[in-house]
């Protein structure tokens, strides 16, 4: 057992109670934040005059030499230390002696953690936005290529309108864009340096905070020293980020899931992105689309389960803190996987656009259009919807649709129908017609997309 207190314990810790209080195992992770946020602070000291400029060298080249050995294998992250600061510390002394023991002056794992984690979660909120961005490319190009893919439009799962299949991306388009906007809002939050703290009272030597803080690229230190010891609050507010990008992929999965479906057969997933069952030799299944569905729970679960840890937490530094880890990596990793996965599965699927134009066909999608083409005649919109209700409701009887019922038959209903009904009520006019910005119609959609192509340069 390792650990860097004991001055004033008389027994040994209970090895249950060692292994339960570490946290190695897991944030072994954050090595090289911990090795960045030492050698801010070593120069510091250095700079200050609180260490010698022998000792500052000693200890930037000892810790940059430890980097070096864990990455390149020569070596290896000992876990029978507490945690990955106890670790780094120990093997510094052990190389470079005395100056390694006056590494932690002025400091406290408590606002070393706390920057560690920070430093950790900035690369990943970078990460994800990458990630956004790499799909965001991917459903533009596919929007580019199905500005007149026709297909119907849902609510309920009804069919209720059509549109294109650019439109439907366009809406994932969005969400996803307001995905990478909440990353850049959480960045700019929690861009403030917590090193300094101390263990929650800022400390007696003279630290310079703005100076660390520009070392490591924050916009300044953080200024209540409690806080930022006990501050998860961007943690949090990632989680929240993050949660939000599953909840749209998984919308985005149901429909693929939907959409591949013997009922449907609106696209094909790829080979490479599908499975197959031990039993039933004719299946393909959309596995991919299913887990990222499924892995939403989780990282939901993730962000429960911190904000449940911070609720009640008295300031400032408490334990508790210690599980924010493991949830928050774990969103993070599954985060990151299914961005990655979802964006090769959605780059590779191929699109059945005669089942998608036959689709839109039926169902009587341009019933709205009929109405309108009446309110065009001069009859009441009420009264239009209520005719074209008897129109539908005798198509249904007579197995047929509104575009494809002879004139003579719809005068049975109103005499208000004229030739140009048909062309009215085509699924071209239909979808071409709407052009009000953020509309399907295709004039509208290509000064969307303009824009589009604009934000990702
Ligand atoms: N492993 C701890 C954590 O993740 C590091 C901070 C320990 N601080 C303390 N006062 N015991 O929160």
């Amino acid at each position: 057992m390792a650990q860097l207190w004991g001055g004033r314990f008389t027994k040994e810790t209970d090895k249950l109670v060692y292994a339960f209080n570490a946290s190695i195992g897991f944030d072994k992770r954050l090595l090289k934040q911990d090795i960045e946020g030492s050698m801010a602070h070593a120069a510091m000291l250095g700079k200050q005059g609180i260490l010698t400029d022998q000792e500052t060298k000693k200890i930037s080249e000892g810790l940059k030499a430890i980097e070096k050995d864990v990455e390149s294998g020569a070596l290896v992250i000992d876990e029978s230390y507490e945690d990955v600061h106890s670790f780094v510390e120990a093997v510094l002394t052990e190389r470079i002696g005395e100056a390694g023991k006056k590494l932690h002056t002025g400091r406290s794992r408590n606002d070393q953690v706390a920057l560690d984690m920070r430093l950790y979660t900035r690369i990943q909120v970078l990460t994800v936005d990458e990630l956004l961005k790499g799909l965001l490319e991917v459903i533009l190009r596919i929007m580019e290529e199905n500005l007149d893919t026709c297909m119907p439009g849902f609510t309920h799962l009804q069919k209720a309108q059509p549109l294109t299949l650019a439109h439907h991306l366009g809406a994932y388009f969005e969400m996803f864009k307001r995905d990478r906007l909440r990353m850049h809002d959480i960045y700019v939050r929690m861009n403030y340096c917590p090193l300094g703290a101390g263990a929650l009272a800022g400390t007696t030597y003279p630290l310079n905070r703005d100076y660390t803080a520009e070392l490591m690229g924050f916009d300044g230190p953080t200024l209540n020293s409690m806080d930022s010891v006990s501050d998860r609050d961007y943690l949090l507010e990632f989680l929240s980020a993050l949660s939000i990008v599953m909840m749209h992929l998984s919308r985005f999965s149901e429909e693929i899931i939907i959409w591949n479906s013997d009922e449907y057969k609106f696209i094909e997933i790829d080979d490479a992105y599908s499975t197959g069952s031990s039993i039933m030799p004719q299946k393909k299944n959309p596995d991919i689309a299913e887990l990222v569905r499924g892995k939403t729970g989780r990282v939901y679960g993730d962000l429960i389960a911190l904000l449940t840890v911070m609720k009640g937490l008295p300031l400032a530094y408490n334990k508790d803190m210690q599980e924010d880890k493991e949830a928050a990596f774990d969103a993070f990793d599954t985060v990151k996987d299914c961005i990655i996965l979802f964006t090769g599965m959605l780059d590779t699927i191929k699109f059945r656009k005669d089942r998608m134009a036959e689709s839109a066909m039926k169902g009587f999608t341009n019933a709205t259009d009929a109405a309108d083409y009446l309110v065009g005649k001069g009859v009441p919109f009420r009264e239009a919807h209520s005719i074209v209700g008897k129109l539908v409701l005798y198509c249904i009887e007579k197995n047929t649709s509104i575009d494809a019922l002879p004139l003579a038959e719809m005068h049975k209903i109103s005499n208000k129908f004229e030739d140009d009904i048909y062309d009215a009520v085509s699924l071209k006019t239909c979808v071409e017609k709407r052009l009000t910005i953020g509309a399907p119609g295709r004039e509208a959609m290509e000064k969307v997309l303009e824009v589009y192509r604009d934000y990702l340069k």
